[in-house]
């Protein structure tokens, strides 16, 4: 049993997906699972290009047998070294001793790290916008530091115009059938999947992204071949330009996310309250309850959308630990260019609005709109949700 698809003239996928991991990083919820691709090309020369998570190997080392057909290896490119893509070169190197090892100057120290010394010692460093000839095949690699790790590094093939990208344009996800962008599989649910990978794996490092896609916009990409979700042919654009989007840390969409926590209802009465004002008035409004929402998705809609309400009741003396968090990973992925309105909830001394404000003024370039709307336990002053609609709905006019 094999699951070896041929992808283009030369180039075979031979990675594989993993639907029991609940959590990526031992952190993300994977609902989907997720897929962890690798590539041989078999051109007059052989080459894998990344390995996979050590939960796949057999299926990759099965995928590998059939797409070689026989032939060797000649050369293990190691784009990144993750443990996700890594655990297998340690096999790789065991199973074809002749093949090549090649990483970069970065990668060297990390595979010392992972492998030892003498398996680093292997290693040809290759140099940024150095190439690689594997017959008509011929690999330029693009050094891209910090997407996602310092040694990552793309290739990427003129003949054929793919780019092997390791994480960036990637997804959480598994992948069923279809490894490429079709209709079936390029769906609202997997951009939403794309986003949330994004975000929180790599949104931090929007300037080196920005910088990975001005270096890419140079190349006549035909298709790109990332390490996790499908192979991109047919949304190559859409998918450059969210990600312009992502990493410029502009918002996709004018609309509204509304973060509440609520420990009784009352808050979340408010937030609805709010919500639904905002819908009467066209506003496009998503709720997510902290406490029962992970918060890699509330990253997520924190990038989409270009207003946020945070909606925290008082919780000793300071922000309730959910929301706290929540800011605090905003904060830690740079997020910026956000307007952020406040609801409190506070029965006795209301005072998580004020230490809202103060964490909000932490992040760069982001405004409060409207006045802090005061829930004291269960009553709010007339009028008060509506005011706070209004701001928003002016706001969101310009
Ligand atoms: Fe999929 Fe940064 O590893």
């Amino acid at each position: 049993m094999q699951t070896c698809k041929k992808i283009s003239e030369f180039v075979y996928s031979v990675g594989s997906s993993d639907k029991r991991l609940e959590l990526f990083e031992n952190l993300f919820p994977i609902p989907d699972g997720v897929s962890y691709n690798s590539y041989l090309i078999a051109d007059e020369k052989t080459a894998v290009l990344d390995g996979v998570d050590k939960s796949v190997e057999d299926e990759f080392f099965s995928n590998l047998d059939a797409a070689l057909c026989g032939r060797t290896l000649d050369y293990i490119i190691v784009n990144h070294l993750e443990p996700d893509h890594g655990a297998a070169v340690r096999e790789l190197v065991a199973r074809y001793p002749d093949a090549e090892l090649i990483g970069n100057a970065k990668t060297k120290p990390i595979a010392a790290n992972f492998f030892g010394a003498e398996t680093a010692a292997k290693m040809r460093a290759v140099a940024d916008g150095e190439t690689l000839s594997l017959g008509k095949t011929s690999l330029k690699f693009i050094m891209t530091p910090m997407v996602h790790w310092p040694e990552s590094m793309m290739c990427f093939d003129e003949y054929s115009g793919i780019l092997f990208s390791q994480d960036a344009f990637g997804s959480f996800g598994s992948v069923d059938g279809n490894v490429f962008d079709g209709e079936n599989e390029f769906t609202p649910q997997y951009v939403d999947e794309m986003r949330r990978y994004y975000t929180n794996i790599v949104g931090k490092y929007g300037a080196q992204v920005t910088a990975v896609l001005n270096k890419a916009s140079a190349l006549d990409i035909k298709m790109i071949c990332p390490v996790h979700g499908l192979i991109l042919k047919e949304r190559i654009g859409e998918v450059f330009a969210l990600y312009k989007k992502w990493a410029s840390f502009e918002a996709e969409k004018k609309g509204v996310f509304i973060a509440y926590a609520s420990m009784y209802g009352n808050t979340k009465r408010a937030a609805f309250a709010l919500g639904s004002v905002l819908g009467e008035n066209g506003v496009e409004v998503v709720i997510a309850d902290v406490s029962k929402t992970d918060v890699s998705y509330l990253v997520a809609n924190s990038f989409k959308y270009r207003n946020i309400v945070v909606a925290s009741p008082t919780y000793n003396g300071a922000i309730y630990p959910k929301i706290d968090s929540y800011l605090s990973d905003i904060k830690m992925l740079g997020l910026s260019n956000r307007r952020f309105s406040i609801i409190e909830n506070g029965s006795w001394a209301p005072v998580a609005g004020k230490a809202v404000v103060e964490k909000i003024a932490q992040l760069k370039n982001c405004g409060i709109i409207g006045d802090v709307v005061t829930v004291k336990g269960a009553t709010v002053a007339d009028g008060e949700i509506e005011k706070l609609a209004a701001a928003i709905v002016e706001d969101l006019s310009r």
